[in-house]
């Protein structure tokens, strides 16, 4: 019988072919149980993405875990040769909560890891495979490449403190220029430290000419270091023809107590995030072999089963997908898009239609409701899309905040009756539509609180004594005001902000940065 290989879905097909492609450059399978003492992770907490681990005990009284990550048991249990290189690639299942479903999810991995002697060679070799690994699924694709020591050095070298920088790096990571701004500002930098790290998200395309912008940045050595490896690595994989589909990006960040040099993700295009995401991790080696260093990555198989045999867009002009919230703030963009040219034929307004396009202008607007704005963007089902940075901030969508419109402003704050007087005896009941934020802004003051949770009409609950206060936006205070209630804290200033998915700015970053850049000047007006 003839082995028909069509009957495999992608994700089968791909394991294949990668498995060749490891085997072929000398790599190891490595394999592992489903299960791994659960103190393994306990002792390593920081390594891992969550600290949320399915336990169990087994028959003979341990505690075992159902593995969350692969790379800490190979680092731990692998054998490399004393002075040598272990090579390994492994296919497995994972196991981790998804901030989505509220549930634990079952996770298909593929990856390779390189641990001891990790050299320029080990390296190119690893960020070779990567390339590879994604160019064989024949389908179009990007790869960024950064490295930690860049963005750490200029943290030193600008003076930013120890407790400001997950805020600077969450800015600079989502391209958010105009908070990374206020932030630096608000820890004391100085206007050319700032500028410094705003232009750390230009520096981005192909490697030469990154590298040609960011080499007199350099301020101190650790910056210089980590722009000659990326140099020597580009330069390897320039020799060996596979930078067609790299670019630096020099604003990409990761985890920073995992990473500590080199740092990649992959895109296909047609799915909405990274599939591939990896670097060096001498922190996590060094916890096994005093002296080792490591380098890896992962690819995420089960997105490749969204993969359809459809190209995500048929050929001709690339239309831009636009997540408009409907509404006022909603009509007011579409306005000032039409402006610019991205008008379509169809008033919406007139019609109950959801989509709109002009296939002309290259753009399509979905109409959808303010609050699901981020859950489109962050999906792929739109690339870009206009919110509120209430309604971001409470979603936590893992998208691009490219630019404060600064239309919508309004601010969250804490509000409650007139003569509203704290009692720290006992919890405080606090009534929101917003709960992430509000549990947040309670958490970093460390006080104890109810939630209650509410989808409209907020002011009601404190006057009928549902809550003490509530965690609201406030535009005019005119609500507040006839309700006979308060501000008592303001804490959020809010906005609409354009956002942005990660892989569409990978595929259509040139479409995206001529409407942003109409929409700049529109809304600076
Ligand atoms: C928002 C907010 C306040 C009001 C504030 O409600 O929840 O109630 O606007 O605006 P103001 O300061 O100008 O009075 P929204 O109109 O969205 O309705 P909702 O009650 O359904 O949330």
């Amino acid at each position: 019988m003839e082995l028909d290989l069509n009957i495999l879905k992608p994700q089968e097909r791909v394991s294949l072919q990668l498995r060749l492609l490891y085997e072929k450059a000398g790599f190891r399978q490595y394999h592992m149980g489903r299960f791994e003492e659960y103190g393994l992770y306990q002792e390593n907490r920081r390594f891992l993405s969550s600290e949320q681990v399915i336990t169990f005990t087994d028959l003979d009284g341990r505690l075992l875990a159902l593995k969350p990550d692969v790379t800490l048991s190979i680092a731990k249990n692998a054998q490399v040769a004393e002075g040598g290189c272990g090579r390994f690639y492994y296919a497995e299942n994972v196991y981790r909560p998804s901030q989505e479903s509220h549930t634990f999810q079952e996770i298909s991995q593929m990856g390779l890891e390189c641990i001891g002697a990790v050299d320029d060679e080990v390296t190119a070799q690893a960020v070779s495979l990567a390339i590879q690994s994604l160019a064989l699924t024949g389908r179009g694709f990007a790869v960024e490449l950064s490295h930690m020591g860049f963005v750490t050095g200029l943290l030193d070298a600008v003076g930013a403190p120890e407790t400001v920088r997950p805020q600077l790096l969450t800015c600079i990571r989502d391209k958010n220029q105009h908070e990374l701004q206020k932030a630096a500002a608000a820890a004391g930098l100085s206007r050319q430290g700032t500028d410094a790290l705003c232009r750390l998200s230009g520096l981005t395309g192909p490697w030469e000419a990154v590298l040609a912008s960011a080499e007199p940045l350099a301020l101190n050595a650790a910056m210089g270091d980590a722009l000659g490896e990326l140099r020597t690595l580009c330069e390897t994989l320039e020799a060996q023809g596979e930078t067609g589909n790299l670019k630096l990006d020099l604003s990409l960040v990761n985890d920073m107590e995992y990473y500590n040099g080199l740092v990649l993700q992959g895109y296909l295009a047609g799915l909405p995030r990274a599939v591939l995401k990896g670097g060096r991790y001498d922190p996590l080696a060094e916890q096994f072999r005093p002296g080792a260093k490591a380098i890896g990555f992962a690819l995420y198989l089960d997105e490749l089963d969204r993969l359809t045999d459809q190209p995500a867009e048929p050929e001709g002009k690339v239309m831009l997908n636009v997540a408009l919230p409907k509404g006022r703030l909603g009509d007011k963009v579409y306005d000032l898009l039409a402006g610019v040219g991205y008008g379509c034929p169809e008033n919406y307004n007139d019609t109950r239609k959801l989509v709109v396009e002009n296939p002309a202008a290259g753009i399509r607007y979905f109409l959808v409701k303010p609050s699901d704005v981020a859950i489109y963007v962050e999906h792929g089902a739109a690339d870009i899309g206009i919110v509120g940075k209430d309604i971001l901030e409470e979603s936590g969508a893992d998208v691009y905040e490219l630019l404060d419109t600064g239309l919508g402003k309004c601010r969250m704050c804490v509000a409650g009756p007139k003569d509203f007087a704290e009692d720290q005896s006992r919890a405080l009941r606090v009534a929101t539509k917003f709960v992430n934020i509000a549990k947040r802004y309670y958490a970093a003051q460390g006080r104890d609180i109810d939630i209650i949770k509410l989808n409209g009409s907020i002011e009601l609950a404190p006057i009928l004594g549902l809550s003490d206060v509530i965690v609201d936006i406030v535009e005019t205070g005119t609500t507040l005001k006839e309700n006979d209630l308060k501000v008592i804290t303001e804490f959020m200033p809010i906005s609409a902000r354009f956002i942005a998915n990660r892989a569409s700015y990978q595929f259509k970053r040139k479409e995206i940065e001529t409407l942003l850049k109409h929409l700049t000047e529109v809304t600076e007006q």
